[in-house]
């Protein structure tokens, strides 16, 4: 019989990385079996359903329809109802991807239940506790067995919390292994904004657009800190055409601080949140990115697409040292300059960092099926 391996995912970015993780360990049926489970955490037909189809990911076994909430009541949330599906399941181990409060939930419950628990880009810093990723990311690290990460630098990072290095596996970047495999099927830029009025023609401009997105609380939750960041981009639109598609909690942000008539004044192109295969397309022809994702710095570093970061650290230091990541900040001016060079200079150039090679869920597959493919590593810890 072969091992159940349960997939956890909860929200948007989760889904690009499990669902290389899904093909691979399909391809050790022998040994192992994936069981998927959704918690539900983001549920809009623009946030879950369209990413589902695009990256062909199967329908969830399991979904907990928890909903969005406050931290505490959508972590709590998500624990209450994945227990009993845990015990139904009881699988020979759970994986968990990135750093949502559904990541945290799930390690949690399982390790208090004695399942093993694998952490897919565990390492990863920002050295930030202001973020709620942050804190997500060190207490999963904390109480998982085995430890997948994207960079060697994140091998650091955990040693120095204490991590034992033989729980820790270098494997290389899944979000990648989505990216490579998507590419040659993006839709292209025109065919995306031309469902949308009052987008730039890109066909016409010399200059190419930016796409901006934002959606660190942060950025967004804060009235002044969104208003300096939407004046701010006005003003680049006045030399670059802007793709905006917009995250629902900044696009009620925006709503709520009066921000939205400014905006609809403008020229910049407001979108909806658009689907993988759709923000491929319009990454990948970009002149530059804008962005406070954490996903975005790292896929483009592998699409050699300029990324101006704006926040004020990042826990993908290796996106700045290899790749095409330029933290700039959020204050106007750095803003703009960086812009201006991206304009006259064509922005950083980079190269595609080690292990980024479309194979890491194959890595990750191959150390599953060897760490929980016979029943006798399956029963215990
Ligand atoms: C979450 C993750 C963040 C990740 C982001 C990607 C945590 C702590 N944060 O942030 O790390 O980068 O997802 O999107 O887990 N909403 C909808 N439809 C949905 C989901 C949410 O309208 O399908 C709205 C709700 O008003 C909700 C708000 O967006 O209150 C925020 O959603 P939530 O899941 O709490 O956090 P995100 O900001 O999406």
């Amino acid at each position: 019989m072969p091992q159940r391996i349960l997939c956890i995912v909860g929200a948007r970015p989760n889904y690009m990385k499990m669902a290389p993780i899904i093909r691979a360990i399909n391809q050790h049926a022998a040994l192992l079996e994936p069981v998927l489970l959704h918690t539900g955490q983001h549920y809009d037909e623009a946030m879950n359903d369209q990413l589902f189809r695009g990256l062909q990911l199967p329908k969830p076994d399991f979904n907990l329809n928890v909903g969005s909430g406050t931290h505490a009541a959508q972590t709590a949330e998500v624990m209450r109802r994945f227990e009993p599906v845990l015990d139904e399941v009881a699988p020979a181990c759970v994986v968990v991807v990135g750093d949502v409060n559904s990541t945290l939930a799930c390690a949690l419950v399982a390790a208090k239940k004695l399942v093993k628990v694998a952490h897919v880009e565990s390492g990863l810093r920002s050295y930030d506790r202001g973020m709620p990723e942050e804190i997500n990311r060190v207490l999963t690290d904390q109480i998982s067995d085995v430890l997948y990460t994207t960079e060697r630098s994140a091998q650091a990072n955990l040693v120095k919390e204490g991590i034992d290095p033989s729980r820790i596996q270098f494997v290389g970047n899944v979000m990648i292994d989505s990216l490579r495999a998507n590419l040659p099927h993006a839709v292209a830029p025109a065919q995306t904004l031309t469902l949308h009025a009052g987008s730039p023609d890109i066909a016409q401009g010399a200059t190419g657009y930016a796409v901006v997105t934002l959606h660190r609380p942060s950025n967004v939750d804060d009235p002044a800190r969104l208003s300096d960041l939407v004046d701010t981009l006005l003003r680049v639109s006045r030399s670059l055409p802007i793709v905006w598609p917009m995250h629902p909690r900044t696009r009620a942000n925006v709503v709520k601080f009066g921000l939205d008539r400014v905006l609809n004044a403008s020229t910049i192109a407001v979108l909806p949140p658009q689907g993988y295969l759709e923000m491929l397309g319009l990454m990948s022809k970009a002149r530059v990115v804008l962005t406070d994702s954490g996903g975005i710095q790292e896929e483009t570093t592998a699409l050699g697409v300029a990324c101006l970061t704006l926040r004020e650290n990042t826990e993908r230091p290796i996106t700045i040292e290899e790749g095409t990541n330029t933290l700039v900040g959020c204050e106007r001016d750095a803003i703009l300059r960086a812009v201006a060079e991206v304009l006259d200079n064509g922005g950083k150039t980079g190269r595609t960092p080690e292990y980024w090679d479309g194979r890491a869920a194959e890595r990750i597959a191959a150390h599953l099926a060897q760490w929980c493919g016979s029943p006798a590593h399956g029963d215990s810890k």
